[in-house]
C-alpha cells in the first residue's frame, strides 16, 4: 500500500471542494486546482461556510477550522499543482470528452508515484482508466454530497486495477473517516445511482400518472420510505444538471436502466439545475441550502409503493448480479443517502409479495423494464 501525504483534487465544484475538504480535515495537505481563480474563490468560500457549520455545531475549533483551511491551496497552474503528488482525485464534470482532454494534461506532468482515483457517478472506470498511461493504478473513488458530511465512499476498481491501487484507495477513505464499499464491478451507476436515479425519474412518472402533487410524493418518500428528503427534493439538491448527465450516460449503457422522464431534460435546458441556481423541481428563496416543507400529513395521502418497488429490484439486480451484497446495499444507502430504514424493510413493511405484485402489474402496463429481479421474488422476510 502507498503512503499517501499529498492530494491533488482537480475539479472545485459540489463535491471537488467538499472532497478537498474533507482530506484536509483529515490531516492531509491538499492542492485545490481549477481553471480560473474565481472557481477557486468559489470553493474556498464553500469550504469556509461548511466549516463555520462544524464549528457552530462544536464538531471542530475554531483553531482547528483554522488550520484546516491554511491546509488547502487554491491552484490553477496544472503542473504545479501536481508537483509531489500522491494521490489525484479528479471531480471535473461528468463528460467524458473533458476528462479524455483533462487526463492527456495530467498524464504530461503527474510524477510516477502518483495513484489517479476518479469521482465520476456513472462513467466507466475501466474506459477512463485507460485514457491514461497508468491504467493498473486508476480507481474509482465515488463520494457522496455533501462529501462533509455524507459518509459513503464507493471504490470501483477497473479491468487492469492492481490490487495495490485498491488497498491505497481503501486505506485512504478509512483515513479521511469515512466507510468504503467496494463496487465489484464496474456497472453503469454504481451502486447507490443505480437505485437513485431511476427513482427521481420514476417519480416523475408518478406525478402524471398518478395524479398526486410533487409535495405528496416527497412526502410519502420521506415518511413511509425513511429518506431525509423527498426524492424530487433530493434531486434538486444533487443538482439537475448532474441528474441529467447521470441519467444520459446510464441509458446509454444500457437502455433498460432508467427511463428519462423528459421534465429533467426539460428543467435542465432551461437552466433550472435545481438548488443552486434557486430553482428546479421546486422553487427556492436563494441558492444556498434549504429545506422543502414535507409533512406527515402529506405522506398519508400517497402510497408510495411503485417507488419502493423500483428502488427495491434496482437493489435486487445489484446483489443478483454480484455487484455487492444485500449488506452492502442497506450500508451505501445508510451512509451515502442517509435512509434511516434499509430498503428491504421498508419492502417487508409492504410485503414482499405487494411488492413483486406491483412490478408485475407495472410490466403489464409500461413495459419488460419492471419485470422482477429473481432475487426480489425469491426474497424471504426476517
Ligand atoms: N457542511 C457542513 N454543514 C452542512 C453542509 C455542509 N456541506 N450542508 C448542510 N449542512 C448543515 C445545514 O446547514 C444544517 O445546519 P443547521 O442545522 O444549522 O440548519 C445541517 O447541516 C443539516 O441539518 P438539516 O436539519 O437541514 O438536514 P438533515 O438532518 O436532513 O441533514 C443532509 C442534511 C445530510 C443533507 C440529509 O438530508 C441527507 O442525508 N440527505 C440526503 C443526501 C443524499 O442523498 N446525498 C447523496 C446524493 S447522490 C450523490 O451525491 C451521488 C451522485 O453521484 C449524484
Amino acid at each position: 500500500m502507498q503512503s499517501i501525504k499529498k492530494i491533488t483534487v482537480l475539479g472545485s465544484g459540489i463535491m471537488g471542494h467538499g472532497i478537498a475538504q474533507v482530506s484536509a480535515m483529515a490531516g492531509y495537505n491538499v492542492i485545490l486546482r481549477d481553471i480560473e481563480s474565481s472557481f477557486l474563490d468559489k470553493a474556498m468560500e464553500k469550504v469556509k461556510w461548511s466549516l463555520s457549520k462544524l464549528e457552530e455545531k462544536q464538531k471542530i475549533t475554531h483553531a482547528e477550522a483554522e488550520t484546516i483551511l491554511k491546509r488547502i491551496t487554491p491552484e490553477v497552474n496544472l503542473e504545479w499543482s501536481l508537483k509531489d503528488t500522491d494521490l489525484l482525485i479528479e471531480a471535473v464534470p461528468e463528460d467524458l470528452g473533458l476528462k479524455k482532454k483533462v487526463y492527456a494534461d495530467v498524464d504530461r506532468f503527474a510524477e510516477e508515484k502518483t495513484v489517479y482515483a476518479s469521482n465520476t457517478s456513472t462513467l466507466p472506470i475501466s474506459e477512463m482508466a485507460v485514457l491514461t498511461g497508468r491504467p493498473e493504478r486508476f480507481i474509482g473513488l465515488h463520494f457522496f454530497n455533501p462529501p462533509q458530511l455524507m459518509r459513503l465512499v464507493e471504490v470501483i476498481p477497473g479491468h487492469s486495477t492492481n490490487q495495490h491501487t485498491v488497498a491505497t484507495a481503501l486505506d485512504f477513505v478509512l483515513r479521511v473517516g469515512k466507510e468504503p464499499i467496494l463496487c465489484r464491478k464496474d456497472v453503469a451507476g454504481f451502486i447507490v445511482n443505480r437505485i437513485f436515479i431511476p427513482l427521481v425519474h420514476e417519480a416523475a412518472y408518478r406525478l402524471d400518472r398518478n395524479g398526486v402533487s410533487m409535495t405528496q410524493i416527497d412526502s410519502a418518500v420521506k415518511y413511509k420510505m425513511g429518506f431525509p428528503m423527498g426524492i424530487f427534493e433530493l434531486a434538486d439538491y444533487t443538482g439537475l444538471d448532474v441528474i441529467f448527465k447521470a441519467t444520459s450516460e446510464m441509458y446509454s449503457r444500457d437502455n433498460r436502466i432508467v427511463n428519462p422522464h423528459p421534465k429533467v431534460k426539460e428543467l435542465v435546458d432551461a437552466k433550472n439545475f435545481g438548488q443552486k441556481t434557486g430553482k428546479g423541481f421546486y422553487e427556492y428563496g436563494g441558492s444556498t441550502y434549504e429545506r422543502v416543507n414535507l409533512t406527515e400529513e402529506e405522506a398519508a395521502k400517497y402510497d408510495p409503493i411503485g417507488l419502493v418497488a423500483v428502488a427495491a429490484n434496482n437493489a435486487a439486480w445489484l446483489i443478483s448480479n454480484g455487484v455487492c451484497t444485500k449488506e452492502d446495499v442497506d450500508k451505501a444507502l445508510r451512509l451515502g443517502m442517509g435512509l434511516k430504514t434499509e430498503l428491504f424493510r421498508t419492502v417487508e413493511t409492504f410485503g414482499v409479495r405487494n411488492v413483486v405484485e406491483k412490478l408485475r402489474e407495472m410490466t403489464a402496463k409500461y413495459g419488460s423494464r419492471y419485470e422482477p429481479d429473481v432475487y426480489l421474488q425469491s426474497y424471504k422476510s426476517k
